[in-house]
């Protein structure tokens, strides 16, 4: 069984990036399990604290999931036609220790959901140059963007329109098989 572990940077509960990651989840392949991370309880970095204290409990968890995952799924927000700073914070947080080899070679793809027109490719396009740093092996045989997202899903934060799970169905299918 491959495992992917899957990263959504809203901490909304009716997040279109977490309602996205739970669809990917029920579309994986058989033989793939997508497993939720979460970065809700990760503490804004601080460097007197990871002196002091060493890495908070949350990040410890992300980083061993993401030693036993095969590939890891970003799901990104667009704020500001950028990265989130929580989720940014996240993977900064988690590079820290041991983490950073734990990106090493380590396959990653980017989706993202976004109620405007452009479905987050700019935060996506912002994810490079850290998973660049982070010595990724960045998925690009597929991309998704999510626009207009408010009309796909239904009120608790679930992805409903057909056609957007049928492409993200394609796209986890992808990039499971590249593992
Ligand atoms: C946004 N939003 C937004 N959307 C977008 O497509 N491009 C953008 O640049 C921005 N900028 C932006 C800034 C800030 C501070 C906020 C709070 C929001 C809208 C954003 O896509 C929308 O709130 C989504 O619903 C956020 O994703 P989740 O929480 O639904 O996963």
């Amino acid at each position: 069984m491959k495992t992917i572990l899957g990263l959504s940077g809203s901490l909304r509960k009716a997040s279109f990036n977490a309602g996205l990651l739970r669809a990917a989840t029920e579309l994986a392949p058989k033989d793939t399990r997508i497993e939720i991370g979460s970065i809700v309880e990760v503490p804004l970095y601080n460097g007197d604290v990871e002196t002091a204290e060493g890495l908070p409990a949350a990040v410890l968890t992300l980083q061993s999931q993401l030693q036993a995952a095969d590939g890891l799924l970003l799901v990104t927000p667009e704020y500001n036609n950028g990265i989130p700073g929580v989720f940014k914070n996240a993977i900064d947080w988690m590079s820290r220790g041991e983490g950073l080899k734990l990106f090493v070679g380590k396959p990653v793809a980017v989706i993202g959901a976004s109620p405007g027109g452009f479905g987050t490719i700019m935060a996506q396009n912002h994810w490079l140059p850290v998973l660049r740093t982070l010595k990724c092996d960045l998925w690009t045989e597929g991309r998704l963007m999510v626009s207009r997202a408010g009309g796909l899903y239904d009120e608790a934060g679930n992805l409903t329109d057909d056609k957007t799970r049928a492409m993200l169905g394609d796209y986890i299918t992808g990039f499971a098989a590249s593992l």
